[in-house]
């Protein structure tokens, strides 16, 4: 009898492993290496936030809270969605956990039995297909191109139904790809899921406030009234706040959902830290002004690097909406030779190429579900962009 769990051979380990480990090889070994890797803002949690941390403290805030969430944090929720988002949820339609990422896990163990699908539009954030197999389920992954900006279109989402499918999970703007649904492009898939009754919509907003060029965010429930009973609102301060080790993200939907969900949480972690609440809390109602001032920064980076991978040899590069990531194409890099004689074949391999040519590391876009693409996080200084995409051109002329 084995001693590990058959579950734990559905899920692979992270695919993003393989070039870490390398990168800190080459670190180790005294090599100047630039990360593109990183999925969190290098801007500090600001003072005021970490002020009511350290007030909880002093006010003893250092028991048990409610399982999902203390009173004052789940009105600040509701307060944020009627404000931001127009959704009107009372507390008990509201769920707080140890970041967005257990929320989600949660929810995929309180509603997936074996062989319910998912869909998951491709490229995607490398968790979800692991956390539905994980909880039994069957992840459906619909390729969304470059050519329709990696946007999912409502015909593939309609080809892509069954009798079977239990959710829709969308994520907008994208990690990988920064990719952000507008209105009509939003209405058009809330379209295809009003004439599917049995299927649920888990949206995860967590980028919602890092978009740039005046984009306005829409979230289903709000563009489509009548999927309010069946929509799953995510979102969290990992990003925005620049919270990401605080761990606590949040959704609303309904109420049942939300008892279930709190139900999986009482038997494994119970409450997210009771301080990081506290700080959560000053986050939602606090000066939200930051936030302008870090996108400006951030809209900058982005056109910096669009600009400068587009001047590269090989590969092309979409202007995205939002978050703090591009999705380039490498396809003109693959079948050409590094000057060492080595036959790029994958966009695993170019990864590798540009680690060991030029000591950068981005990530794969095999890890993200659709090639042959890399991403490149901008949530770094703007002196180590310029000099990452130097980089990577020179790598990129070098080919033969
Ligand atoms: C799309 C997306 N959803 C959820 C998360 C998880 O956020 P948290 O750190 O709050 O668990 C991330 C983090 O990288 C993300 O990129």
């Amino acid at each position: 009898m084995p001693f590990l769990a058959s579950r734990l051979d559905r899920i692979k380990p992270s695919p993003t492993l393989a070039v870490t480990q390398k990168a800190r090889e080459l670190k180790a070994a005294g090599r100047d290496v630039i990360g593109l890797r990183a999925g969190e803002p290098d801007f500090d949690t600001p003072d005021n936030i970490k002020a009511a941390a350290v007030e909880a403290i002093r006010r003893g805030e250092t028991k048990y809270t409610d399982v999902d969430g203390t009173p004052a944090l789940k009105q600040a929720i509701v307060a944020k969605f009627r404000r931001e988002n127009g959704l009107s949820y009372t507390p008990d339609q509201v769920t707080v956990g140890s970041g967005g990422k257990q929320v989600i896990y949660n929810a995929m163990m309180a509603t997936l039995d074996p062989g319910d699908e998912v869909i998951i539009p491709a490229p995607y954030w490398v968790s979800y297909p692991d956390m539905v197999l994980l909880a039994d389920g069957r992840p459906v992954s619909v390729a969304c191109r470059e050519n329709s900006l990696f946007k999912l279109r409502p015909e593939a989402l309609e080809a892509a139904i069954t009798a079977k499918t239990k959710w829709l999970i969308l994520n907008s703007p994208s990690n990988p790809t920064g990719a952000a649904y507008d209105r009509a492009e939003m209405k058009a898939l809330t379209d295809v899921l009003m004439r599917h009754p049995q299927v649920r919509v888990l949206t995860d907003d967590m980028y919602e406030h890092l978009v740039y060029d005046g984009f306005r965010f829409v979230t289903p429930a709000e563009v489509e009234p009548g999927l309010y009973d069946r929509t799953l609102t995510m979102n969290g301060v990992s990003k925005a706040y620049c919270m990401t080790g605080w761990r606590i993200g949040y959704a609303a939907g309904p109420k049942d959902l939300i008892k279930a969900i709190a139900k999986v949480q009482s038997q494994s972690t119970s409450n997210p830290s009771s301080i990081s609440q506290a700080a959560a809390v000053e986050a939602l109602n606090g000066p939200q002004d930051f936030i302008a001032a870090h996108n400006a920064v951030y809209k900058e980076r982005r056109d910096l690097v669009v600009e400068m991978l587009n001047a590269a040899p090989g590969l092309s590069c979409h202007r995205p909406e939002g978050a703090f990531y591009v999705y380039p194409s490498c396809a003109g890099a693959i079948g050409r030779k590094t000057p060492q004689g080595k036959t790029i074949a994958s966009d695993d391999d170019f990864v590798t190429y540009l680690l060991e040519a030029e000591g950068v590391a981005a990530v794969q876009g095999s890890a993200f579900g659709l090639s042959p693409f890399f991403r490149v996080s901008y949530a770094t200084s703007t002196e180590l962009l310029r000099e990452a995409c130097a980089r990577i051109q020179r790598a990129c002329a070098a080919l033969i």
